[in-house]
């Protein structure tokens, strides 16, 4: 049986990454991956290869790279990193280029990693949270929601995938739990009693696969993924199991929050703040059954510390 080549772009990163190690980890699936990346020398792109991923170069700034690298494939990943230079006009190129490359190449299934344009929410008016950059609430979401509508445009058969905050940025991100000043420690959120949709960033691409599994389904859908939705009390009680040790919940407001001064504070506590302040569409958007439907092995947050518990930063 010919094997549907799946184009994964972000295939060294946590989203990607966790799409063509679920791929891999079924081989009567149908499923290949191309796995891109801008080094293939890389000890991630290495350790793709070693699994059985085709690795190949490509940049989303390059569309002619992405042209070649999405030749002959059956459908693409499409996810781009904010985080890398903190420009929504760069992703919004970066998601045309791949858009543009989906169409030339003729792919019959891409999923679209996005976030919501909190805009439609939260308009640049409203004084509740400030507007950064002159035109966004939420850059690193506001950006991708922008620019939904090259795919459709093109007439790309796309799914609209909205993931949720990695538990894994208690890891990678410095937002695990801190020592005060009385040597305890306290875990900062800005989202007071609201439930917030968090998920392993590895089970972000198991969904995702789910998603290319289900065919035609889900083509022109948005769909939103999760693996929990929890307080922060919630999430201080699941640390003190699994640490030993106590955990205050530190519920700071969002201004406080923008206030820490660290790169993208101000992003992230608009980001925070909108989840709070429309907690009921934002956990909506994020059905955990249908999360589960689309990967069985989906995590609770208790399972995920038990498994990473070692590697969460405790000074
Ligand atoms: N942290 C969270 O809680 C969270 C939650 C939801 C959504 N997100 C979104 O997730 C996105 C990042 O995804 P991630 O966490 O999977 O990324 P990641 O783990 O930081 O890895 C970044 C990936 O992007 C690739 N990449 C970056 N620039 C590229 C370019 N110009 N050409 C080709 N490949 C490029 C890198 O590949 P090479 O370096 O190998 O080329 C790498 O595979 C962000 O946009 C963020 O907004 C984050």
């Amino acid at each position: 049986m010919t094997k549907k080549i799946i184009a994964v772009t972000g295939a060294t990163g946590a989203q990607g990454g966790g799409l063509a190690r679920a791929i891999l980890a079924d081989p009567s699936g149908g499923f290949a991956v191309r796995a891109l990346t801008r080094n293939a020398n890389s000890d991630k792109a290495k350790a793709l290869a070693k699994l059985g991923a085709e690795v190949v170069e490509a940049n989303l700034d390059d569309v002619q790279s992405l042209k070649e690298a999405f030749a002959g494939a059956y459908g693409a990943y499409c996810v781009t990193n904010f985080w890398e230079h903190f420009s929504p006009e760069k992703e919004q190129q970066q998601a045309r280029n791949m858009a543009d490359a989906a169409k030339h190449t003729k792919l019959e299934h891409v999923v679209w990693s996005t976030l919501e344009d909190t805009r439609k929410w939260v308009p640049l008016s409203d004084s509740r949270m400030p507007t950064l950059h002159g035109k966004y609430k939420v850059p690193h979401f506001d950006g991708k929601g922008e620019i939904d509508h090259v795919f459709t445009d093109l007439g790309v058969p796309t799914t609209f995938f909205l993931t949720s905050f990695y538990w894994d940025n208690l890891i990678h991100f410095g937002m695990q739990p801190k020592r005060g000043p009385d040597g305890k420690l306290a875990f900062t959120l800005p989202t007071g009693d609201a439930k917030l949709p968090g998920m392993a960033a590895e089970d972000i691409g198991r969904c995702a696969y789910g998603v290319f599994k289900r065919g035609r389904e889900l083509i022109g859908r948005t769909v939103g993924v999760a693996g929990e939705h929890l307080t922060g009390a919630q999430m201080a009680e699941a640390l003190i199991r699994v640490l030993g040790e106590k955990v205050a919940y530190n519920a700071v407001t969002p201004d406080v929050y923008r206030g820490f001064g660290f790169p993208g504070a101000d992003d992230l506590g608009n980001m925070f703040q909108f989840k709070r302040d429309f907690n009921e569409y934002f956990c909506g958007a994020r059905s955990l059954e249908f999360s589960r439907s689309l990967n069985p092995h989906l995590q609770t947050f208790a399972a995920w510390l038990e498994a990473n518990k070692g590697r969460i930063p405790r000074e």
